[in-house]
C-alpha cells in the first residue's frame, strides 16, 4: 500500500470508529442528529476520505471505495436504529402523555340558564300568542304624547309629575323613561287597523322608593285586543283563562272596580290564593285573593286619538309586572333578589319554568 492509501484507509477507520461512538453516544433526537452530521455529512472525515479517492489510480480507488461505502452503510445502519429507538421512545412517550381514557365519565362544563324573570315572561307571552296574540315591542325612551296624552292621562295627573316620572333633560317634559308599556300600544294602533291582539312585554320606568315590593327599574307585560264586538265578557275569559293557566287550573277569578285614565270601566283581577284556597295564608295576607293585573275596556278617547272608528270597534287592555307575576309563580317574598345576580339564588331556579 502506497502512503496515501495508508493514510486514506487509516482515515477510514477512524471516521468508523468515531462515528460509531458519536452515534452510540447521542441520548436524545437532537445530539443524534448532530452525529449524524459530524459522522456523515460534508465535512464529516468519511467524507474527506471519499474525496481523496478520486485522485487515486483505478485499483486502489476501488479497494478503498468498498471500503468507504461499507463504512457508510454501518454508519447510516447505526444511525437508523439509534434513530427508531428514540422514535419509538418518542411515541411511547406521546402515548403516555396524549393518553385519553374514553370510559371516564366526562366532565360537566357549567351550562347556564335563563333568568327566571325572563322565563316568566316568556311564559305569559306564550299563554297569549297560544290564544292568537303577537308580540309588539317599542322604545323604553318614549314621547310623553304617546306615554301620556294619547293615553287620556291630563296634565294635571300624579304620574305625569317629574316625582313620579323620570324625564331626560333639557326635553321640557316631553321626553321619559316609560313608567309602562302602554305606549307600545298606541304605536301598535297608529301602524294598523283593527284587529289588534298583541301582548307588550318591556322594561319600565318609576321614580320609586325601592323596597320588597317596589323597584324603580321592572318589567312589564301589557296587552290589548280591540275588535269588532269586543266586551267585558271577552275580557274576563281571556284573564281568567291566562291567570288558572299561570297559577292553577281550578282556581277562580274575580275583577273589582278601579280607575286608570284610558280605560273605562277599569278593574283589578284577582286570583284565588294559590296557597291557602281562599281561606286566608301569609302570602294573600289573609285575604284569600292576590292581585295579578290592572285591566278594563279601551276608553274611546284612545281608539279615537289613533284614528279608530269608536262605532265599529272596542277593547280591553291589562297590564301587569313581571317581577310581581314571578314572586308569585316562585314563592319569592323580595323583589330585589331579582336583580341581585346573586348565583345562589338564580341556581335555584334552574330547570324551573
Ligand atoms: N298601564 C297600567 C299600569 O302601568 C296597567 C294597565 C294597562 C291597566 C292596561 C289597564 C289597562 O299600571
Amino acid at each position: 500500500m502506497s502512503a496515501p492509501d495508508a493514510e486514506t484507509s487509516a482515515l477510514l477507520e477512524k471516521a468508523l470508529a468515531e462515528g460509531l461512538e458519536l452515534i452510540g453516544k447521542a441520548r436524545d433526537a437532537p445530539s443524534l442528529e448532530d452525529a449524524r452530521v459530524r459522522s456523515l455529512g460534508r465535512k464529516a472525515s468519511l467524507a474527506r476520505a471519499r474525496s481523496s479517492l478520486g485522485r487515486m489510480p483505478e485499483v486502489q480507488r476501488r479497494s478503498l471505495g468498498a471500503i468507504a461505502t461499507s463504512v457508510q452503510r454501518r454508519l447510516e445502519e447505526a444511525y437508523r436504529s439509534r434513530k427508531e429507538a428514540f422514535d419509538a421512545l418518542n411515541l411511547e412517550k406521546r402515548w403516555q402523555e396524549e393518553r385519553i381514557d374514553v370510559t371516564l365519565p366526562g366532565e360537566n362544563p357549567p351550562v347556564g340558564g335563563l333568568h327566571p324573570l325572563t322565563k316568566t315572561i316568556w311564559e305569559i307571552v306564550d299563554i297569549f300568542i297560544g290564544m292568537g296574540y303577537r308580540v309588539a315591542e317599542g322604545p323604553e325612551v318614549e314621547l310623553a304624547s304617546y306615554n301620556f296624552d294619547a293615553l287620556n292621562t291630563p296634565y294635571e295627573h300624579p304620574s305625569r309629575s317629574p316625582s313620579d316620572t323620570y324625564y331626560m333633560d333639557g326635553q321640557d317634559e316631553n321626553v321619559l323613561l316609560r313608567p309602562h308599556t302602554s305606549p307600545v300600544q298606541i304605536r301598535a294602533m297608529e301602524t294598523q287597523e283593527p284587529p289588534v291582539y298583541i301582548v307588550c312585554p318591556g322594561r319600565t320606568y318609576r321614580r320609586d322608593e325601592i323596597d320588597a315590593t317596589h323597584m324603580n327599574t321592572f318589567a312589564q307585560i301589557e296587552g290589548l285586543a280591540v275588535d269588532e264586538g269586543v266586551t267585558m265578557a271577552d275580557l274576563k275569559g281571556t284573564l281568567g283563562k291566562f291567570a288558572r293557566t299561570l297559577f292553577g287550573k281550578d282556581l277562580d277569578v274575580r275583577l273589582r272596580p278601579s280607575f286608570f285614565p284610558f280605560t273605562e270601566p277599569s278593574a283589578e283581577m284577582d286570583v284565588e290564593c294559590f296557597v291557602c284556597r281562599g281561606n286566608g295564608c301569609r302570602v294573600c295576607k289573609q285575604e284569600g285573593w292576590i292581585e295579578l293585573l290592572g285591566c278594563g275596556m279601551v276608553d274611546p278617547f284612545v281608539l279615537e286619538w289613533v284614528g279608530y272608528d269608536v262605532e265599529k270597534y272596542s277593547g280591553f287592555a291589562f297590564g301587569l309586572g313581571a317581577e310581581r307575576a314571578a314572586s308569585l309563580a316562585h314563592g319569592v317574598s323580595d323583589l330585589r333578589y331579582f336583580y341581585e345576580n346573586d348565583i345562589r339564588f338564580l341556581q335555584t331556579f334552574r330547570g324551573v319554568s
